[in-house]
């Protein structure tokens, strides 16, 4: 696997793969590698002929700056993973390599920007297209993997894809869970023991919500997720809410032949995590 540090380095490299006639995937991270990760890079293995994984902790779209500086790191270990996985390339650049200038661009995403992770962390989704599109603009990929843990981000950056005119087509990939549910995420690692085993209960609140909203609908679903959160000191709850999967309009009841996601954003002690539930 070729390590690159320098945009201008993966530029060459992309194209002498596309002059052989391959087909080029992309698996965007911040590093902090799991299971996970490894999934998108395996899918982008089966899909594609060429997998560039990039890691870098972009700072512009962290809106908490503690939450940036203890963003988990491990880059030895990642490379290590990446190696295994048969990644091809990694992109692993420094700040100064992605952002040679303050990128001062504001993006416009609608209602998608106003609601959910949008509306708790203001700016981050801004930041998120910062940093996509310029890995997406360099790398030129044909095909670009991201996971279904982060629902809106996958919207986000489908819209992005769209207003940009980018030739890279976006796979959402499912979400792998660790064997007690609860979804795989780097900031996992970031739990004490206490905190993990309490971060378990998030998923299984989450399948008996789906029964109560089929049974007595979305209030009462709300109801029994907060009064859950609420019975945990260590836990605070962010929002918790059913939206139609399609375009995330809040619903109040399921409607025959419509996808509908409920959707988490919980506090267990100082670490954020969400998730999400499909509800066919
Ligand atoms: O989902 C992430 O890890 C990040 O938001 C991404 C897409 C790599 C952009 O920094």
């Amino acid at each position: 696997m070729l390590v690159v540090r320098k945009i201008k380095e993966i530029i060459t490299l992309v194209a002498e793969e596309k002059l052989k006639g391959k087909k080029i995937g992309f698996v965007p991270t911040m590093g902090a590698l799991h299971p996970g990760h490894i999934s998108l890079i395996e899918i982008s293995r089966k899909q594609t002929d060429f997998t560039i994984c990039s890691i870098f902790v972009n700072p512009t779209q962290f809106n908490n700056a503690s939450d940036l500086t203890h963003y988990p790191r491990t880059p030895e270990k990642d490379i290590e993973l990446l190696k295994s996985a048969s990644c091809d390339l990694l992109y692993m650049p420094d700040v100064n390599d992605v952002y040679p200038e303050k990128d001062v661009r504001e993006f416009d995403f609608g209602y998608l920007d106003t609601i959910l992770e949008a509306a708790h962390r203001p700016g981050h989704f801004n930041g998120v297209a910062q940093v996509v599109s310029i890995l997406l603009k360099n790398i030129q990929p044909d095909l670009a993997f991201f996971g279904s843990k982060d629902y809106q981000q996958v919207m986000i950056v489908k819209s992005l894809v769209k207003q940009l005119n980018l030739n890279t087509e976006i796979v959402a990939c499912p979400i792998l869970r660790e064997a007690d549910g609860l979804a795989m995420s780097s900031r996992n690692m970031r739990l004490t023991g206490e905190e993990r085993k309490i971060a378990a209960q998030i998923p299984k609140w989450m399948q008996e919500a789906v029964l109560i909203i089929k049974n007595e609908g979305v209030d009462a679903a709300k109801r029994f997720v907060l009064q859950k959160v609420d019975q945990v000191p260590e836990m605070k709850l962010d929002y918790y809410e059913v939206c139609e999967a399609e375009t995330l309009m809040p619903l109040k009841h399921l409607s025959p032949g419509k996808n509908a996601v409920s959707l988490i954003a919980v506090f267990v002690g100082k670490i954020r995590l969400i998730d999400n539930w499909m509800i066919n």
